[in-house]
C-alpha cells in the first residue's frame, strides 16, 4: 500500500484548480439507467470512486466511456439491463446503492446488496426503502441483498414521502425514482446538498420535471420516458474546502481555481471567525490568514446549508494549533473522529467524548508516522504534515485515491514538500 510522505515547511503559494464533485459525480453516473439514450458528463473528477461506479454500471449492462483522461464519461443503457448490484463491488463504495431508484423506474425491480457498515458508521438505507415503499414498491431484505419490485404494471406510482432526517442518498435515489413513477411525488425533509440541485439540473436537462430542488421539498412530476442529455458536474465543495484550508494550516495565499462562495457559506463563516480571509477573484476563491495564529472556534455538523460533516475532520485538524480550546460536535455520522487518535500522535491534544470533541490548542504539531482511517480523515492528516514541524509518513493512502484525484501534484504546486511513495 502506498503512503504520502510530507515535510512541515514554510508558506504555501500560488494557484489549485479543484475539481468535479465526487458527490456529484457518483449520483448522475447512475442516472444513465433512466434513459436509452446517451448520458454525457463533463468536468467528471478522476477518482477510484468514479472508476468503482464505472465497474458497478458495466455489470448492470451499460456501456461506459471515459475520454479526456476521465474528464468526460459518456453513458448508455439501451441493451438489456442486468438488474443485479454485486456484494463486492457494492461493498466497496456505499454510493452503488444510488442504482436502487433508476433500476427500479426503469425495469420495475433490482436486487441490489446493503453495502454494509463502513468506517464512519453503520449507514442503513431504511430512510431510502421507506420513501420507494411509499411509492408501491416491495422491498424485501435476503441474503444481504435488498429484493425490491414495483407495485402493479412494474410502475412506481407518486406519493408524498416525508423523511425523518434529510438523507442525502436517499433524496437522491427518490428523486431519480420519481422521474418516471406515474403521478406527483413530493419530498418533504429533503436534502439540500448543492449536488442534489446538480442532479436535478441533470435530470430536467433529460426531460424530467422537478421544482424545489435545493429547498425541503421536492417536487417531482413523473413523466414517460427521459432522453439523453450532457450535464457538466457541480465543483467539489469539499476539496475546495480542504484546499482552502492549504494556506490557513501554512501561511501564504492560495487561490482555487473555480471555487464558488454560495457551496460552502457555513464553512466560510467559521473560516472568518478563525480569522482567515476568503475573496472572490475572476478565477475562483483567494484564501490568506489573517495574522499570525489563527482562532478557536466551535463547529457543528449539519446537514447543508450546515457546516458539512465531510469538513469536519479537516477543520479539527485546523483547530489543533489554534489559539484556544475549540469543541466539535458531528451530529451526521456516529464514528467520525477517528483521525483524532492519529492527531494526538502528532501531539494535538484532543479529549473525545461521543460525539463531541474538545480542541486544546498547541503552538505546532510534531511530524509522526500516521494512518488514514477514511477519506478525509486521510487528507486532514497530509494537512496537519504540511505544517508541522519534521516528517509525516502517512499511510493507506487508497482512501486518499476514493475522493481527490492528484493530491501531490496539486499541494507541490503551491510549494508543498510532497511525495508519494510506492511500497512496489
Ligand atoms: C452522502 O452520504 C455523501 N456521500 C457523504 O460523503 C456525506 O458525508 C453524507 O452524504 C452527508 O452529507 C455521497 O454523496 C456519495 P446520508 P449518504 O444518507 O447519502 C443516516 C464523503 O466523504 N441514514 O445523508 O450516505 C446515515 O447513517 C462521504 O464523500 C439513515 O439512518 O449520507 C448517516 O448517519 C462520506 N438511514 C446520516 O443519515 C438512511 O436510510 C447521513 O446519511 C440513510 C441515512
Amino acid at each position: 500500500m502506498d503512503s504520502i510522505l510530507v515535510r512541515g515547511g514554510g508558506a504555501l503559494n500560488g494557484q489549485i484548480p479543484i475539481a468535479g464533485a465526487k458527490n456529484a459525480c457518483l449520483a448522475l453516473m447512475p442516472a444513465t439507467l433512466l434513459s436509452e439514450e446517451p448520458l454525457t458528463l463533463t468536468n467528471a473528477p478522476r477518482l477510484s470512486d468514479i472508476r468503482t461506479m464505472t465497474q458497478l454500471l458495466q455489470s448492470l449492462g451499460a456501456e461506459v466511456a471515459a475520454m479526456q483522461d476521465g474528464k468526460v464519461i459518456t453513458m448508455a443503457s439501451h441493451g438489456e439491463i442486468n438488474t443485479r448490484a454485486e456484494y463486492d463491488i457494492v461493498r466497496k463504495m456505499r454510493a452503488s446503492n444510488l442504482v436502487l431508484g433508476p433500476l427500479l423506474a426503469r425495469e420495475g425491480h433490482a436486487e441490489v446488496s446493503l453495502p454494509g457498515g463502513c468506517a464512519i458508521g453503520a449507514r442503513p438505507m431504511d430512510i431510502h426503502t421507506d420513501g420507494l415503499a411509499k411509492m408501491g414498491a416491495e422491498i424485501d431484505l435476503r441474503d444481504g441483498y435488498l429484493y425490491a419490485k414495483a407495485g402493479a404494471g412494474g410502475k412506481l406510482k407518486g406519493a408524498v414521502i416525508d423523511f425523518p432526517f434529510a438523507s442525502v442518498g436517499a433524496t437522491e435515489n427518490i428523486l431519480m425514482a420519481a422521474t418516471l413513477a406515474k403521478g406527483t411525488t413530493v419530498i418533504n425533509n429533503a436534502a439540500r446538498e448543492p449536488e442534489i440541485v446538480d442532479l436535478a439540473d441533470c435530470l430536467r436537462a433529460m426531460g424530467a420535471q422537478i421544482e424545489g430542488d435545493g429547498t425541503s421539498s421536492i417536487t417531482i412530476q413523473g413523466v414517460d420516458s427521459l432522453h439523453g442529455a450532457t450535464h457538466k458536474v457541480v465543483t467539489d465543495r469539499i476539496e475546495l474546502g480542504t484546499y482552502m484550508l492549504a494556506p490557513a494550516f501554512c501561511g501564504g495565499e492560495v487561490e482555487l481555481l473555480g471555487g464558488r462562495i454560495d457551496l460552502l457559506e457555513a464553512f466560510c463563516e467559521k473560516l472568518d471567525a478563525a480569522g482567515i480571509d476568503v475573496s472572490e477573484t475572476d478565477a475562483g476563491l483567494k484564501v490568506a490568514r489573517r495574522n499570525g495564529r489563527i482562532s478557536a472556534v466551535d463547529v457543528t455538523t449539519e446537514p447543508f446549508p450546515g457546516f458539512p460533516t465531510d469538513l469536519q475532520a479537516q477543520m479539527m485538524a485546523l483547530l489543533c494549533t489554534a489559539e484556544g480550546t475549540s469543541v466539535l460536535e458531528e451530529k451526521i455520522f456516529e464514528n467520525r473522529f477517528m483521525h483524532a487518535p492519529e492527531l494526538i500522535r502528532m501531539g494535538a491534544r484532543i479529549d473525545v467524548q461521543g460525539g463531541t470533541a474538545k480542541v486544546t490548542g498547541v503552538e505546532k504539531l510534531k511530524g509522526a508516522p500516521v494512518m488514514a482511517t477514511d477519506l478525509r480523515a486521510s487528507i486532514s492528516l497530509i494537512l496537519a504534515g504540511l505544517a508541522a514541524t519534521g516528517e509525516t509518513t502517512v499511510s493507506r493512502v487508497y482512501h486518499l485515491d476514493r475522493g481527490y484525484e492528484h493530491v501531490v501534484s496539486k499541494l507541490r504546486g503551491v510549494g508543498a514538500d510532497i511525495e508519494r511513495i510506492s511500497d512496489k
